[in-house]
């Protein structure tokens, strides 16, 4: 049966990419705000018997959650089949562990809420830290595309020698990973957060790799610090060349994009699962793959987890 996609307001050059790469049939779905900022939405293709596909990224997610909610539901109760969701950027998974007393694990509520209202998610490259994987915490079918494969095209076909390199533990298997997927060294630093704007990296040694191209790859660029600081150590490090940055997810907060140039970034390349001035790397064909994979299976929700109904 061919798809029916709904694109959410801002999502339109990857969801028309997603369509092309699926085969499915474009909807029609009206978003306006009332004058109070109330949402009005209106379905104007019937998604009555059919597999339903919201295309929205949740960068910003406060300002966009309710409009997906709104969405699936209205879907669901005009008789769509089943409704999943494309997020290519996932929020509210950075919140996985209660650090201080008394705050809200948002990365569970968040997964428990969506759970209640989709039928499967499919993202690129979810920040899952202490959450093993989306199952631990999504009570519905998932499927996750890599960004990396496209990253390592990018690096071999615009950057001369690099080096990836990986601003901190977690990034270990990922930077490996693009790293032999292009054809070059890599490392990894160490990266201490003390604060949402304050990121440090030790020093490193970086021996006879210092004439390379020093490629900085990161999940997800929302102050910018944590590459920012990275670039500082490369730099003391002896680097002779300017910085490339690579990142999946374009958040770019506040002035992020401005200071990381000023840091010295000679070329920022970003992943378009968040639309950003930065988008050079297109991932829509392994989205659309991520998708079919989802698609494709029976829908068996998750043993042992709330689906939030
Ligand atoms: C951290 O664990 C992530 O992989 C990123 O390095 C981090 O989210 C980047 O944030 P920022 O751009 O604010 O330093």
């Amino acid at each position: 049966m061919t798809p029916l996609l709904y694109t959410l307001p801002g999502n339109e050059p990857l969801a028309a990419a997603l369509l092309r790469e699926l085969g499915a049939e474009a909807g029609t779905l009206e978003v306006r705000r009332f004058p109070d900022g109330e949402s009005y939405l209106r379905l104007h293709t019937s998604p009555a018997g059919r597999e339903v596909v919201l295309v929205a990224s949740l960068d910003r997610p406060n300002e966009k959650i309710l409009d997906v909610y709104f969405a699936a539901t209205l879907a669901r109760e005009l008789g769509a089949r089943r409704v999943g969701l494309v997020a290519p950027y996932l929020a509210y998974l950075r919140q996985d562990a209660r650090f201080r007393d008394g705050e809200a694990i948002t990365s569970v509520h968040f997964a428990r809420w969506l759970s209640g209202f989709l039928d499967w998610l499919v993202t690129v490259d979810p920040h899952l830290h202490r959450h093993p994987s989306l199952d631990a915490v999504y009570g519905i079918p998932s499927a996750v595309a890599s960004a990396a494969p496209a990253m390592a095209r990018w690096i071999r076909a615009h950057v001369a020698e690099p080096l990836v390199i990986g601003p901190d533990a977690e990034s270990a298997p990922w930077a490996a990973r693009i790293a032999a997927a292009a054809d070059c060294p890599h490392r990894v630093l160490e990266k201490r957060r003390h604060g949402d704007r304050d990121v440090e990296i030790a020093p490193v040694e970086l021996g006879a790799w210092r004439t390379r191209t020093p490629v900085l790859i990161d999940d997800i660029v929302s102050t910018a610090r944590t590459l920012i600081a990275a670039i500082a150590q490369l730099r003391a490090a002896g680097m002779t060349r300017a910085p490339v940055c690579v990142g999946v997810h374009a958040l770019f907060a506040g002035d992020a994009l401005e200071a990381l140039r000023a840091a010295g970034a000679a070329l920022i390349a970003t992943c378009n699962t968040v639309s950003h001035a930065t988008n050079a790397i297109d991932i829509s064909a392994e989205l659309a793959a991520a998708v079919r994979d989802v698609l494709g299976r029976r829908q068996v929700p998750t043993p042992g987890i709330d689906r939030g109904q």
